[in-house]
């Protein structure tokens, strides 16, 4: 299979083009309720609705943006309805992410015809604002992959939804767009994933981590980054790897019955300010021990933001050959461990804070060993 992959870069774009990510669809097992954390925690502003009152009779969903950042979250009706399975199978998580595309029903017969599995076939939403064109693939686990096709459509959100014309509850963090998100997969898994991204959609390795970069005394994993042909979007994809005890991988697959979207990194100018209103609002953050801070200056030498001032939030630095980066992880968002958020700020770097790895992932040990799942 391998023999077939597209050269890196030189023909990437062309082989399979996306724009951007369109915005990712959360699953909830109530909507209103995880819109609300979403805009009062993480500073969404709520722009759209769809649901009974605007002729959804199964289906809710709340359309939640802020900068470049499109978060879709959605709760079933009725429980014949396919998403009160995915809820009863994984709790609240991403069930969707979607990419931006010039011609959706183009990209969809090209997924297909390099081997990926339909979730829905090309389809039509339209309104007075006109037409959004939307298919999609099966990705790993119940994730899937839309692509969406907004040129025939003036509206700002999608047909079908009411727009919500003023938001008195969401508080603005300064969060931009969406940097990466990262998939788990089963034991011996990750190669596949990769293949397929590769195969499919033209993506390409972009880095690679193995257990000896990413292990504690406990417990490791593997890691491979995606990047799409335009390198836009990256998608980490882990593995767990065998360790002494059950890793945060194996964790997450258990509670989340089956492989899914780990972590979605945000975006932030200005990460200081951010992660500080976060914190404000409600939004829970790993913390590092204090040693951390006792050997992270000599390791990444100077950089432009107040030592004291990330001490105190608990934001990590690491550098690498072109730059620097800003990085810190939440607790999981809902009550299984599953997916998370990190929020980082990039100073040159382009890479994922591999120096950090260690010191994170014993916070992540600390907290599974305080849930009994370590
Ligand atoms: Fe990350």
């Amino acid at each position: 299979m391998s023999a077939t992959l597209e050269a890196p870069h030189s023909t990437q774009a062309d082989s399979f083009p996306l724009r951007n990510l369109d915005h990712v669809h959360f699953y909830a097992g109530n909507a209103k309720q995880a819109a609300y954390f979403y805009r009062a925690a993480f500073g969404m502003t709520w722009t759209g609705y769809k649901g009974p009152e605007t002729g959804s009779r199964d289906v809710v969903s709340y359309l939640l943006e802020q900068s470049r950042i499109r978060f879709l979250i959605s709760s079933p009706l009725t429980p014949l309805h396919p998403m009160a399975e995915a809820l009863r199978l994984h709790g609240d998580g991403v069930h969707d992410i979607a990419f931006e595309v010039d011609d959706a029903a183009a990209s969809w017969s090209r997924a297909i015809e390099r081997g990926a599995e339909s979730a829905y076939g090309p389809q039509e939403l339209t309104s007075a604002q006109g037409a959004v064109r939307m298919a999609a693939i099966k990705a790993y686990g119940d994730v899937i992959h839309s692509f969406v096709d907004r040129r025939s459509y003036q509206g700002a959100l999608l047909p079908g939804y009411r727009a919500v014309e003023s938001d008195t509850v969401a508080r603005p963090t300064g969060l931009r767009h969406i940097d990466h998100m990262v998939g788990n997969v089963a034991l011996g898994e990750m190669n596949r994933w990769v293949e397929f991204y590769q195969r499919v959609m033209g993506f390409s390795v972009f880095q690679s981590f193995d257990d000896k970069d990413i292990s504690t005394e406990y417990s490791a994993l593997m890691s491979k980054v995606m990047a799409t042909g335009n390198g836009r979007i990256k998608f980490p994809i882990n593995e767990p790897a065998p360790g002494r005890r059950k890793s945060q991988i194996d964790e997450y697959l258990e509670f989340h019955h089956g492989p899914g979207v780990q972590h979605i990194a945000l975006s932030t100018g200005g990460i200081i300010s951010t992660v500080a209103r976060l914190a404000a609002q409600g939004v829970e953050f790993l913390r590092v021990p204090p040693e951390y801070y006792r050997q992270v200056w000599s390791r990444v030498g100077k950089i432009d933001e107040p030592a004291e001032e990330l001490e105190r939030l608990g934001i990590l630095v690491d550098r690498d050959d072109e730059g620097y980066l800003l990085q810190i992880f939440t607790k999981p968002a809902g009550d299984r461990p599953t997916l998370f958020f990190e929020i980082i700020q990039r100073k040159g770097s382009r890479s994922f804070g591999k120096g950090n790895f260690k010191a994170l992932f014993e916070a992540i040990e600390r907290e599974q060993a305080a849930r009994g799942n370590l």
